[in-house]
């Protein structure tokens, strides 16, 4: 455990966890993650920003002894999650005169999760702020960013932004700063496109409400520090706008080679017509990967064999999700093969029913592709080349 100045009476007071590998049992965590708590002492109040997650609350609880601490006045929790807010029936039992600062949504969520007792929670609404004496914490509701009781908190006079998760991505790190901006662009999309995506018109909004702010800095709940907002402020604008990408992203499951030879032409035809493609053998592929993929493609193909009489499960549990996940994805198709019968396309077809697409004629045929099948993969490339060039990306 370990503290961190970030600004006079401002410190980094979180949890490193280096060994994390899974978040939700479902996200793939190549670089561990953090979760950041704030401590801002005022000159009257000291309030603590966010906690941490409750297999790291030990680590909360000495880095504040060892930063001499005699009370806490406010812990704002910024969303109710767990990995934010596990470590506050701790600090609740240890400090019991510290009033929690939410807004009601979130006191109801802490009440119900961790049984929080709701006289602890000062209700909190949209514009309100709370005077730490030499400091001000301003709030706003941010709802569903990713939860619906989600708010942003501002130190005003020190223009730091604590946006909770937004903004912030899955990294240990014992650098306190971004440092490296491609590694952190890559975690930051990652992250965007596996727990805000489905919420990007929401997040449209919010990212020039945080420019109007103008915060020196953004310090989210995961990963370092931006020093530099501009960077990540410009990215998420990115993200969330409705431009995609000339590119075909290929998620697939080949049993006996069939569908591997029907990826692999298409893959080199759409290259062929300058398309950038990226398939996901699925077998291997870790999920957050191709949610970034998904994150400004065009055009994603699903390619599946037929087991049974329907789609592999692999393709049925990456479908389930990329539909979740609502990619601003425009054109979807379907390439597989079949040995006896089945309705792999339909089936694929009616998962993405959150997703806007024009489905584009799939390619499902019987055993090894043939002369038939190359010739109907081609039409396949020539109709999504023209289709991206119909919104002017090729
Ligand atoms: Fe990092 Fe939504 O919790």
């Amino acid at each position: 455990m370990v503290s961190r100045e970030i600004t006079k009476g401002i410190s980094w007071v979180g949890a490193l966890d280096f060994d994390r590998r899974i978040f939700d049992e479902l996200i793939p965590l190549p670089d561990g993650t953090s979760y950041n708590s704030y401590l801002v002492r005022g000159s009257e109040k000291t309030a603590l920003i966010d906690t941490v997650d409750p297999t790291k609350e030990e680590d909360l609880i000495l880095n504040l002894i060892k930063l001499g601490l005699d009370r806490i006045d406010y812990v704002v929790i910024n969303h109710a999650e767990q990995d934010h807010s596990g470590a506050l029936p701790m600090l609740l039992e240890m400090c019991p005169q510290v009033k929690v600062v939410t807004n009601e949504k979130c006191r109801d969520l802490l009440v119900a999760m961790l049984q929080i007792p709701p006289e602890s929670v000062q209700v909190i609404r949209d514009g309100e702020t709370l005077s730490l004496g030499d400091k001000t914490l301003r709030f706003f509701m941010t709802p569903w960013t990713h939860w619906p009781e989600t708010q942003i908190t501002y130190l005003q006079e020190d223009r730091i932004l604590f946006p909770c998760d937004l903004f912030g991505f899955h990294m240990a790190s014992s650098e306190l700063y971004v440092t490296d901006e491609a590694a952190a662009y890559r975690s930051a999309k990652r992250y965007y496109a596996e727990i805000m995506m489905p919420f990007r018109n929401s997040i449209k909004g919010y990212v020039e409400k945080v420019r109007g702010l103008d915060p020196a800095m953004i310090a989210p709940s995961h990963g370092p520090i931006h020093r530099n907002p501009k960077f990540i402020l410009d990215a998420y604008a990115d993200w969330v706008s409705d431009s995609v990408k000339n590119e075909v992203v290929i998620p697939y499951v080949s049993m006996h080679g069939s569908t591997q030879k029907m990826v692999e032409h298409l893959t080199g035809a759409l290259i062929e017509r300058g398309i950038n493609v990226k398939p996901f053998n699925l077998t291997h592929t870790d999920i957050g990967e191709l949610a970034l993929a998904l994150v400004d493609t065009a055009t994603i193909v699903v390619a599946t064999p037929t087991v049974l009489f329907g789609p592999h499960p692999q393709i049925i549990n990456a479908t389930y999700l990329a539909n979740l996940l609502k990619p601003k994805v425009r054109f979807a198709s379907v390439i597989g093969s079949f040995g006896w019968g089945g309705k792999s396309a339909e089936t694929i077809v009616k998962m993405l029913d959150h997703i806007k697409v024009e489905v584009l004629e799939p390619v499902v045929i019987k055993g090894m592709p043939d002369e038939a099948a190359i010739v109907a993969l081609n039409r396949l490339a020539d109709d999504i080349l023209k289709k991206h060039k119909e919104i002017n990306i090729a």
